[in-house]
């Protein structure tokens, strides 16, 4: 096996670029489904049959097929879903999103179960809102519990963010796919993409490992 990264070293900054346009598209996905999760898991857990059966059902659609196919399906079925077609880009975050608002609204939902039944018993016998109860009492104590599940959600979203490749976003991964191309020699720059999304899960753990750190500062 011949090997000869030095003559890909100009080309390092051009694959490098590719982490900006990864990040922008993995971290707006990551809030947009996080803000979906919250909602679905709401619903999930709501008394109103009605919302609790458009979660279970959202769920069963965007964790029962693949993530390509829902990302090609926005893509090039925009025409047909929206009226004009939309940027790769948009079709990226919102493909991404709604994905993870499923998963991620299982995640909270186990969240919300775990945290001890007599916190609700005594927010409601005092009269606090639902509202408030939610979001003040129930939801913080949840997330510190889920914080794990959820790193592991953005760390498949990060990795998963490679397959827009497949409709022509310029990302890490298309980027090492191209120089390969040009150079009629994939292995060197392949490894290079890896070695990028793996330093960036490195990196992304240790955030999370920080702010799980500092959310138990409280305990
Ligand atoms: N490859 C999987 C699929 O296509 C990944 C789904 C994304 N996973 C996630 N936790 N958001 O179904």
């Amino acid at each position: 096996m011949e090997l000869d990264f030095m003559q890909f070293i100009p080309s390092l900054p051009y694959i490098l670029k590719g982490i900006l346009v990864t990040l922008k598209i993995v971290a707006l996905a990551a809030v947009l489904g996080f803000v979906f999760g919250i909602i679905l898991s709401l619903f999930k857990i709501s008394n109103i049959k009605i919302l609790g059966w458009f979660a279970d059902f959202y769920t069963s659609i965007f964790r029962g097929t693949p993530l390509v196919l829902q990302l090609m399906l926005i893509y090039f079925g925009s025409p047909q879903i929206f009226g004009f077609q939309i940027e790769p880009y948009t079709a990226a975050v919102l493909s991404f999103s709604l994905n993870s608002g499923a998963y991620i609204s299982e995640i909270i939902r186990a969240g919300i179960l775990a945290v001890d039944k007599g916190q609700q018993e005594a927010a409601m016998a005092l009269g606090v809102p639902y509202g408030k109860m939610m979001w003040d009492i129930i939801l913080p104590q949840a997330l510190k519990n889920i914080l794990p599940a959820l790193m592991n959600e953005f760390i498949t979203l990060t990795k998963e963010s490679a397959i827009v490749t497949t409709i022509g976003v310029m990302d890490i991964m298309r980027r090492s796919y191209q120089v390969g191309a040009e150079y009629y020699s994939y292995f060197e720059p392949l490894i290079m993409a890896g070695i990028i999304y793996y330093l960036m899960v490195i990196a992304l753990t240790f955030v999370g490992k920080a702010v799980e750190r500092r959310m138990r500062r409280s305990d």
